[in-house]
């Protein structure tokens, strides 16, 4: 079996439920549910035995250590973290506690398993940790996209913590011999997106008749992939991937956040036309810039494509429209999310960001 880490978030139940449709291999799901854990995104493998879910957390080195004691796991595939940028700036702490002690907790949980492994079984065990083209910075628009070799230079916190996990799975390939694999991967967008994130905020915000804010200019790039794409590439990664590598994961898909909004508009005049026939381009508004917003991502994923085949299936074009459906078809999952602490943060998000003028769209950097 594997064991799962963040399984109940956006990325993991994508990850776990395309797991179970394809094979029988049990996976434990390990996670914390904060905010972003959602035990309904696995509604669907609810009665499947091969599903077992654990509360906890991975900072706990002992509930981590007895879990892999019990389950024996072949693998370990490493989702669970805090991964929203705009809330590391308002409060970074619980980035450095997850997704740098944690990771570190897990690697040192992970090492003592592995240690006691049969040769065999210790010479197939993999620990695949999951993370994002962030940590490499921000490019100018005639720069290179980033491959696996260029230089990590993470502006958030967010992006500083996952750097420093990244840096940490390294070191315990290079000095312990753990058999680690690293992935950094591009924007995601699909089901069971927690809609803080730019795709599904602005689908929500759209069919409430709320405002769409664009942060600065709208002008900033992200590299987008569907996410069972994502997960298609992780499942290669963990069959073939070489030990100690680490693998670019990118859609071949830029595209400026104007340029998406405009997309989702256009999808959702056509499938959820408004009463009043006026489009949601209408509550398009530029607020107040992320502070240290990275201007423009953009992944080579030609190393993974050369040496284990993968390449994504989706477009943009065919994948956001199978999201905005998805979300049209699931309103009360966006109703039951947004129900909480989720309108807190638009407050705390939100409230502070100032409307700026279409004429000026920019705001305060
Ligand atoms: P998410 O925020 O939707 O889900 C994170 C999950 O981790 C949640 O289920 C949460 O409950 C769980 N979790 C948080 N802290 C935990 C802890 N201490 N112990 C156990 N579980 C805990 O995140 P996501 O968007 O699905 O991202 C998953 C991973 O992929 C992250 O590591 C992220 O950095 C990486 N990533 C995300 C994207 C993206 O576009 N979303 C792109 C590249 C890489
Ligand atoms: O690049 C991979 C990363 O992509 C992952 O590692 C992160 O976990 C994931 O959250 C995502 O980070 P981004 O910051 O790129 O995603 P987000 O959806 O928050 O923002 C996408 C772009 O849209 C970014 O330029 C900021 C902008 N934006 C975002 C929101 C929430 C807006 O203009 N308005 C908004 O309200």
């Amino acid at each position: 079996m594997i064991l799962v880490t963040g399984g109940a978030g956006f990325i993991g139940s994508n990850f776990v439920l395309d797991w179970l449709a394809q094979c029988d291999e049990p996976v434990v799901n390990f996670d914390k549910l904060t905010y972003a854990g959602n035990m309904n995104n696995l509604l669907a493998v609810r009665t499947r035995p091969e599903h077992i879910f654990v509360h906890g957390d991975i900072c706990d080195n002992a509930h981590v250590a007895q879990l892999l004691a019990t389950h024996k796991p072949r693998a370990i595939v490493h989702f669970a973290a805090e991964s929203h940028v705009d809330r590391s700036i308002h409060g970074p702490g619980e980035f450095i506690t997850t997704n740098i002690n944690g990771t570190f907790s897990l690697l040192e949980a992970s090492r003592a398993y592995w240690s006691s492994l049969a040769d065999e079984d210790k010479a197939n065990f993999r620990f695949l940790h999951v993370s994002t083209d962030e940590v490499f910075g921000s490019l100018g628009p005639d720069d290179a996209p980033f491959s696996e070799t260029t230089a990590y230079a993470p502006n958030s916190p967010y992006s500083a913590s996952k750097a420093a996990a990244d840096h940490l799975v390294r070191s315990y390939h290079h000095t312990y011999g753990l058999p680690t694999l690293t992935t950094n991967c591009s924007n995601n967008y699909g089901p069971f997106h927690f809609p803080e994130k730019l795709i599904p905020l602005m689908i929500a915000n759209a069919l409430a008749g709320k405002s769409l804010p664009i942060y600065g200019d709208g002008k900033n790039v992200r590299d987008w992939l569907y996410v069972s794409d994502h997960c298609a590439a992780i499942r290669e990664v963990l069959k073939k991937g070489r030990c100690g590598e680490t693998y670019n994961i990118g859609g071949w898909n830029e595209m400026t956040n104007l340029a998406v909004v405009d997309t989702l508009v256009d999808i959702l005049d056509q499938l959820a036309p408004k009463a009043d026939k006026t489009s949601y381009r209408t509550q398009i508004t530029y607020v107040t810039d992320r502070p240290g917003h990275d201007r423009r991502y953009a992944i080579d994923a030609h190393k993974i494509e050369r040496e284990l085949g993968w390449k994504p299936v989706e477009t943009f074009d065919s994948g956001i429209k199978k999201t905005v459906q998805w979300y049209l078809d699931n309103q009360a999952w966006v109703a039951d999310v947004k129900s909480g602490a989720y309108q807190s943060w638009l407050e705390q998000n939100y409230n502070q960001r100032d409307a700026v003028p279409a004429a000026m769209p920019g705001g305060a950097q």
